[in-house]
Order: C-alpha cells, then sequence, then structure tokens
C-alpha cells in the first residue's frame, strides 16, 4: 500500500527488490492519499500501481480521510485476497491498510516500526497510527535498535521484530547516485546558484498538522526574521496542504531572497540537500536524510520520535517558536565550531541496505 510521497520514496526499494526475488504476485495499491507528490514520486520510480484509489480531496479532513481509505482499502483487499499486506510508516493510508487487512484477518508487515515520541498529540495523528499498526502487525520493520526496544516495551515477541535500517537511505543512495550521474539533473539548481552568489541556503520545509495555525505562524515569523540576513537566502518547497501553502506564501512571496518552489521531484530535492547550509523541517524523511550529506538539521518540533539524530548531534529540536529557530539558526550562521560539530556526515538511521534485509525476512516466512 503506499499513499503519500514519503511511503513511495521509503516503499519502492522493497517493492523494486521483492520483484526482482519472487514469482509470487506482487500487487501495489495506491490510495493517492497524496495526488500529485505520489505520482511525482511513481514516474521518478517506474512504478506503475496496479489500483488506484484517488482518494485525495482538496484540505481533506482525518476523518473523510480515514473513512473514504478504510471503506476503498476493504474493497481491494476482497477483491484481490492478498495472503500479506504492507504498510509504511504512519500515515492514514498506513493505518487504514492495517485495520482494513486485520479485519480479514490478512496478515501484516510493518516497515519503519516502533518509532514512538510518547506524545499522541506530536506528530498527530501519526504517533497513533503506528501504535495501531503496531498492535496489528505480525511483522515489524524497524529501522533502528532503539525503535526495536520500544516495540520490545509494548509486548512484541522478539521473533516477531528485524532491525533492518530504513529504507530511506536505499532510496536516498539510489537518488544520488542517479544525481551524480545525470548532468542535467546535477545542474538543476545553477540558477539559484547564480541568483544568491555566496549565500548560504537555508532549505525549510513544513507540513505537519500539530503546526496547523500557531505553529507556522511561528515558522514564517522566524523564516522572515532570518532572511533580513543579507548573508543568507530561503528555498522553501511549498507543501500543497492549504493550511501550509496560504500562510507561507502570504508571509514570504515576493522576497528577494526567498525562494518559494513546488514540491521537488525526488531527485531535485536530493540535489537541494546538498547544496543547503542548514536545513529547517519537521519532516520525518527530511530529519532521516540530511545527516547523510552532513548538514545541520533543525526540527521545528517540541519532540521527535526519531531521536536518533539529536542523540548523533547532528540534529536539534528547536519547536515551532520564533526565537528559538532564529537564535539556533544563526548560531549555526555564526559559530564555525558549533557549524563543524553538526555537520558531520554519518547516517545513524540506515546503511543503506534495508530492502535487503526486509525481504529476506518477507521471502523466508
Ligand atoms: C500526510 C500524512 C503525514 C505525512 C505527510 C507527508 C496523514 C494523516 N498525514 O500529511 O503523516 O507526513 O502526508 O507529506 O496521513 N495535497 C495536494 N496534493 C498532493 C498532496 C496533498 O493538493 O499531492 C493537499 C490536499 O489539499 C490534501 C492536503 O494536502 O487534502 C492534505 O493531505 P493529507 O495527506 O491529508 O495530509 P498531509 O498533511 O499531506
Ligand atoms: N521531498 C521531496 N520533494 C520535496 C520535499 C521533500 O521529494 O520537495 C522528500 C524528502 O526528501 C523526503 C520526503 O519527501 O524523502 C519527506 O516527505 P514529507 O516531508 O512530505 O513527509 P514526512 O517524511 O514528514 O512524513
Amino acid at each position: 500500500m503506499v499513499g503519500t510521497r514519503p511511503e513511495a520514496i521509503k516503499l519502492f526499494p522493497v517493492i523494486n527488490q521483492l520483484k526482482a526475488q519472487t514469482s509470487a504476485a506482487v500487487t501495489v495499491c495506491a490510495t493517492a492519499q497524496h495526488r500529485h507528490m505520489l505520482d511525482q514520486v511513481l514516474r521518478l520510480t517506474n512504478i506503475v500501481p496496479d489500483i488506484d484509489l484517488d482518494v485525495m480531496r482538496a484540505n481533506q479532513t482525518l476523518d473523510q480521510l480515514t473513512a473514504r481509505l478504510l471503506q476503498n482499502v476493504g474493497e481491494v483487499l476482497d477483491q484481490v485476497r492478498p495472503s500479506r499486506v504492507i504498510v509504511q510508516g504512519d500515515t492514514t493510508t498506513a493505518m487504514t491498510g492495517a485495520l482494513a487487512a486485520y479485519y480479514r484477518r490478512i496478515p501484516v508487515s510493518h516497515v519503519e516500526a516502533g518509532l514512538r515520541s510518547g506524545d499522541i498529540y506530536a506528530p498527530w495523528p501519526e504517533e497513533v497510527n503506528r501504535k495501531i499498526i503496531g498492535t496489528i502487525a505480525d511483522q515489524h520493520f524497524a529501522p533502528t535498535a532503539r525503535a526495536a526496544e520500544a516495540l520490545r516495551r509494548e509486548n512484541v515477541p522478539e521473533e516477531r521484530i528485524h532491525v533492518t535500517g530504513n529504507t530511506v537511505v536505499d532510496a536516498l543512495l539510489a537518488a544520488r547516485s542517479i544525481v551524480d550521474s545525470d548532468p542535467r539533473l546535477a545542474s538543476r539548481w545553477d540558477s539559484i546558484r547564480a541568483a544568491h552568489g555566496n549565500r548560504r541556503i537555508v532549505l525549510v520545509t513544513c507540513h505537519r498538522r500539530e503546526n496547523f495555525g500557531a505553529g507556522i505562524l511561528g515558522i514564517a515569523d522566524a523564516l522572515q526574521t532570518i532572511v533580513k540576513r543579507q548573508d543568507v537566502a530561503i528555498v522553501l518547497p511549498l507543501h500543497p496542504n492549504p493550511n501550509v501553502a496560504d500562510v507561507l506564501s502570504e508571509r514570504l512571496s515576493g522576497h528577494p531572497r526567498v525562494e518559494l518552489i513546488t514540491p521537488q521531484d525526488y531527485t531535485d530535492f536530493v540535489g537541494l540537500l546538498s547544496l543547503a547550509y542548514v536545513v529547517l523541517t519537521d519532516s520525518g524523511g527530511v530529519q532521516e536524510e540530511a545527516p547523510t550529506f552532513g548538514k545541520p538539521v533543525l526540527v521545528m518540533r517540541e519532540t521527535t520520535e526519531r531521536p536518533e539524530g539529536v542523540e548523533a548531534g547532528t540534529a536539534r529540536l528547536v519547536g515551532a517558536d520564533r526565537d528559538r529557530i532564529v537564535a539556533e539558526t544563526f548560531r549555526l550562521l555564526d559559530d564555525d565550531d558549533h557549524y563543524s560539530a553538526m555537520s558531520r556526515a554519518h547516517n545513524p538511521f540506515g546503511d543503506g541496505h534495508a530492502r535487503e534485509r526486509i525481504v529476506k525476512v518477507l521471502l523466508d516466512a
């Protein structure tokens, strides 16, 4: 099951590996909880879904989305009658996919299992989505030892937990090698480089529901303050959710040192990551990717279910509070020792071989 951009990014390595290693039918169901952003990844990875539920509606609410997904996914499972359902992460697609499978007593594999913030409202609703999936799944692919430990604390039997690394690192390395081998992709950001000369690029992404309202306004205020500096340019691929895009566009568009751009193809975003000096994000996936490039990450959340980056010293939590975001960004811009300490290229989330470990477990079962 794939529904959103990050699910497609993190599952395409598994789908391709599985298809290469088994003659069993692998059915890809795209719920299209995201439309354009999902299609961007599917196109890039040459994955053609066998089923496309096309459920996205503009500004969808959680109850509408959940109800539509549960019913539609249930119907698919009744038609396809799979022997196993694979879900990834913590989206409503993943949660309803697991629940619909459970209602039919179909076993569920959970890729990226065991992430916990300990706060059911942050990230919201993802923390509860993961717990629901964790209750249902019989194969838990934990990206890190810490995630596996969280599952043990919830009494998941040892033989059902597999520490695999996060497939995002597999995806990232595949994307990076495409960028490195294609001069057109490598030069994709020449115009931004040319427009901003020696300015340092602050790459920003945000979209979390718990930040809607006050949080997004705090982030917008912080960005307005940061970009008053002449030595900085902000590049911000806008998430299309109107609760994010409208507020940030209203506050930041037209500024000569702010590039508000559309959601980028994954390879282009990977190119942007390598161009950035600092990354400001509330994204899960971006937190996991930036350390590969040695880019310091300021996480615009109060808590994270991915503390490995913070513990490794490559990420810091700054919330969605204007003053903290500004202070920590300026510190990275002005204090070279602090910058060097945070910019070590080391990725605690995976080694790029998660897909092989996952597929081995799937095929040995
Ligand atoms: C969803 C996931 C979140 C994940 C994020 C990745 C849930 C509840 N949330 O959040 O866990 O981190 O995806 O980006 O599962 N939209 C478009 N085009 C698109 C995609 C979205 O226009 O291609 C707009 C639509 O107005 C849509 C809205 O964004 O209604 C929200 O999409 P939704 O999937 O509900 O939530 P996200 O905030 O994207
Ligand atoms: N990403 C992308 N294009 C963009 C911004 C992000 O391809 O313009 C990728 C990013 O590299 C990461 C994933 O999208 O792999 C993160 O998705 P998002 O932040 O939407 O969701 P989350 O990871 O928070 O669930």
